[in-house]
């Protein structure tokens, strides 16, 4: 069955996979396409509608990103955003200045008021806060537009020529601090665009389920599971799919969480598969001994894993076909390139080239993770799996800070898992929340006796993108059983630090 599209064109912006994400969530699919799409490929696209994402240029700017201006007259409507629209605006004639005065540059909340008689805001408030991130001014909107929206500041802060279904705003309808904003996008979607909303993961499974049979025939199929949220949702619909042919290989390196290697191993024990599960844990440990450097760290692992995986390939013979978890972000984000490496996730973009297959299948390549983890329920994954937090493929190595050890790790663990079940307990817990063993000592006293031991730090965040972070506001009584049970319960532990740092300036791990 072929899906309603929606088209997001990407000029650059920050926001542009939430914008999607949002769309999606209102059930109707949609892509991210670069700006550059010839127009030929999105119309063989047949889209309902286009949404144009901000970005960081200025469009008076003549390396400015532009469309073809024929893109306006494919009679498919379109909402641009930030840039989208002032892009539209001067595409169609219009005239985009920078904001000459401060105020009428707009940075942050801003209290708007809203034309509830134009599509794109009906029945919704006639007055609320919106978002705000532009330095520039339309100082003539084009002929057939009307203004819809404003500010104190600002007079147009939404522009709509309804008989064309064009709509632009100044402002982000696709960020939380936007009141109303997602109504705004389905608005957009159900009212202008007349979509119907059939993007569902119980279909998604069953399609990608029939596909992934017709690929794969009576082929031999490989998948490498971590245990993270990816993976192990894309096992579960290829077992669904072709359980009898799949191998799993779950490589357990010894850095995983408490019990997580057989939580891993007993969600998988409802299919029909081959699962192979390598205990790894002394082959890492030598690898990893003395070893302190972060990336360093990152970079054995990395190279670990992939040996394992292949070792393990190479016992099972020939395979056919080699699964991946990869997921829209990562493939948006690969065509992107040019952020600065803070650190270097392993796990994203390298598989191995060595292992003999023929096909690589990527199943979860357009949904984002809310999908994937929707899809993991669709298909009866357990709740602890796929609601599971992030979890980094190195595992506990960047946790455990400094030199990596056993007992260290055993250490960490168990304060891990206290942390973990005080939190969630609680119903205190951030989108990522884990303990960290420090290489600080430091002095203390326990029972009637000097100790010299190791401070466990925690760490929880709240976060949607984990590109920013904000430290989450856990009750003082919660951080206070999870310290009196940590150092009464987990040996060598005398001194628990709460981290109280944002992203920027501080990352979400510690290494
Ligand atoms: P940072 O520490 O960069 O973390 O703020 C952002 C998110 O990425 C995760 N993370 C990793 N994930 N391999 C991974 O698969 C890694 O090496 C890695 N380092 C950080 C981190 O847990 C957080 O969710």
């Amino acid at each position: 069955m072929k899906h309603e599209m929606v088209i997001v064109l990407d000029f650059g912006g920050q926001y542009n996979q939430l914008i999607a994400r949002r769309v999606r969530e209102c059930g109707v699919y949609c892509e991210v396409k670069p700006y550059t799409t010839p127009l030929e490929e999105l119309k063989r696209m047949e889209p309902i509608g286009f949404l144009f994402t901000g970005g960081p240029n200025s469009v008076y700017l003549e390396d400015a990103p532009r469309v073809d201006p024929a893109i306006f007259e494919l009679g498919v409507p379109v909402l641009g955003i930030c840039y989208g629209c002032q892009l539209m605006a001067h595409t169609l004639g219009g005239r985009v200045t920078a904001a000459q005065a401060d105020s009428a540059r707009e940075y942050g909340k801003t209290e708007t008021f809203y034309d509830t008689s134009c599509r794109l805001f009906q029945d919704l408030p006639e007055q609320g806060i919106s978002w705000m991130s532009h330095g520039d001014y339309m100082e003539k909107v084009p002929e057939g537009f009307a203004l819809t929206a404003r500010s104190a500041a600002c007079p147009n802060v939404a522009i709509a020529d309804e008989k064309r279904g064009f709509y632009g705003v100044q402002f982000h309808p696709e960020v939380n601090h936007t009141q109303h904003g997602t109504d705004m996008l389905r608005n957009f979607l159900y009212s202008v665009c007349g979509a119907k909303g059939d993007w569902t993961m119980g279909d998604y499974k069953d399609t990608a389920i029939r596909q992934i049979r017709e690929q794969v025939g009576s082929g031999r199929v490989l998948l490498a599971l971590s245990g993270g949220v990816d993976s192990s949702v894309a096992a579960a619909l290829l077992a669904e799919a072709v359980g009898s042919q799949l191998t799993c290989v779950f490589v357990d390196h010894g850095l995983m969480r408490l019990r997580e290697g057989d939580e891993v191993e007993a969600a998988f024990a409802p299919w029909d598969i081959r699962f192979v599960r390598v205990n790894a844990e002394a082959l890492f440990l030598k690898k990893l001994a003395g070893v302190t450097e972060p990336e360093a760290k990152r970079k054995i692992i990395g190279e670990e894993f992939i040996r394992v995986f292949e070792t393990e390939a190479k016992k099972i013979g020939q395979v056919d076909y080699l699964v991946q978890g990869t997921i829209y972000p990562d493939v948006i984000e690969s065509g992107a390139g040019n952020a600065a490496v803070i650190k270097s996730h392993h796990n994203v973009g390298g598989l191995p080239d060595y292992v003999d297959f023929k096909e690589i299948i990527e199943p979860l390549r357009m949904l984002f993770k809310d999908e994937v983890r929707q899809l993991g329920r669709e298909l009866g994954l357990p709740e602890y799996l796929v609601s599971r937090q992030p979890f980094p493929g190195p595992g506990l190595a960047i946790r455990c800070i400094g030199e990596i050890t056993k007992e260290k790790l055993d250490l960490l663990r168990q304060a891990d898992a206290i942390f973990r079940e005080e939190v969630e307990g609680a119903g205190a817990a951030g989108d990522q929340y884990f303990a960290v063993l420090t290489n600080l000592r430091s002095v203390g006293v326990q029972g009637d006796g000097r100790t010299y031991d190791y401070a466990v730090a925690l760490r929880s965040v709240n976060t949607s993108d984990f590109m920013t972070a904000d430290w989450t506001r856990i009750p003082y009584e919660v951080l206070d059983r999870v310290s009196v049970r940590i150092v009464n319960e987990v040996p060598h532990v005398n001194r628990i630090l709460y981290d109280v740092t944002s992203k920027p300036p501080a990352t979400v791990e510690f290494e």
